[in-house]
């Protein structure tokens, strides 16, 4: 009998036609008792009784993200699973859709766009949704890591002032403490993985530092921002607008943060193009077949 591969919710033909050819395929955690291999991701939550549902013969938990703090890492090394992620193959689709939520909350385009549609438009007007320009500003970047990096290289056209916060130091742009970042920056976009550690790291301390004016922009995980906090800082400033992807209680938004015009809202589309999908899949496919091989796979998770 081949192994057993559950599909916890889908996963495109790049990946699944790969695993089809080699193993049983299975889709829903229902089927999990018995599986060598589990595909997660972000909204699948890993712990220990779904491991203990899956049983000894579980090897590999392969996660169709980059991040991971949908699972429980502790749980899986003490029963000896391999746990594998998607780096790099999404991280230009996520970076250049953190540049459009910069852009289109600078510019007001869900507002303006809102306008349109309600049949409100009565013409140009002079003074009618003035926003401000990415070109010149100071953009402040939480986590130069892989996503990080690539919007500092996608902003480098509008010749802005990078700063940015890292454990260690980078060439070519400013480091800077978080708290000097956010008063400094017209533009904060966050880059860092959800942990302990990062929880909550825009709280409404932090946001009370922001600069008079600034945006902020979230495509990493909805929690690491105090949604209550946000809220109050789009209402009464500092904060003229955001962007965001991700959301502490996906797929939950609070309604204070739908009836705000200055936010553009996003459904969690960071890493959603046809060719990062595909190859976020085929990457998933290769990391379940390398462990169920017997190899190393190409992504392990730290
Ligand atoms: P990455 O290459 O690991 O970069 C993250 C950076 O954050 C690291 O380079 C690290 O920089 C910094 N960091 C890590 N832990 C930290 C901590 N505890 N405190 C402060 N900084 C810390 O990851 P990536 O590939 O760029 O992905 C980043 C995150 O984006 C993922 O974890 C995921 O949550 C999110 N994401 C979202 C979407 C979406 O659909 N919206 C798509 C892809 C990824 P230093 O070591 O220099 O401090
Ligand atoms: C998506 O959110 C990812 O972490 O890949």
């Amino acid at each position: 009998m081949p192994p057993l591969v559950v599909v916890a919710r889908s996963l495109p033909a790049a990946g699944l036609d790969l695993l089809r050819d080699r193993f049983d395929v299975a889709s829903g955690l229902e089927n999990v008792a018995g599986a060598a291999a589990i595909v997660t991701d972000a909204s699948v939550p890993v712990d220990a009784e779904l491991l203990d549902a899956a049983g000894p013969s579980l090897r590999v938990v392969a996660n169709f993200a980059v991040g991971y703090d949908n699972i429980d890492l502790q749980a899986c090394r003490e029963r000896g699973v391999v746990v594998t992620n998607t780096p790099d193959v999404l991280t230009n689709a996520t970076a250049e859709l953190a540049l459009a939520l910069m852009l289109a909350a600078a510019r007001r385009l869900g507002e303006a766009e809102r306008i349109v549609r309600r049949g409100e438009w009565t013409g140009w007007e002079p003074e009618q949704l003035l926003g401000r320009e990415l070109a010149g500003a100071t953009v402040g970047i939480v986590g130069l890591g892989r996503i990080g990096s690539r919007v500092a290289d996608l902003l480098e056209g509008f010749s802005p002032r990078l700063l940015y916060t890292s454990r260690r130091e980078r060439p070519g742009a400013e480091r800077r403490e978080l708290d000097e970042l956010v008063a400094e920056s017209d533009f904060v976009t966050l880059h860092v993985p959800l942990s302990a550690e990062t929880r909550h790291l825009v709280d409404s301390r932090l946001l009370a530092l922001f600069k008079p004016g600034s945006i902020l922009v979230n495509t990493a995980r909805g929690g690491l921002v105090d949604t209550e906090a946000l809220v109050r800082a789009l209402r009464q400033g500092p904060l003229a607008a955001a962007g965001l992807d991700v959301y502490e209680h996906e797929p939950e938004l609070p309604p204070e943060l739908l009836e705000l015009e200055n936010v553009v809202l996003a459904p969690h589309i960071g890493s959603a193009t046809r060719s990062a999908r595909d190859a976020m899949a085929r990457l998933v496919a290769e990391n379940v077949i390398a462990v169920l091989e017997g190899r190393e796979p190409p992504t392990p998770v730290p």
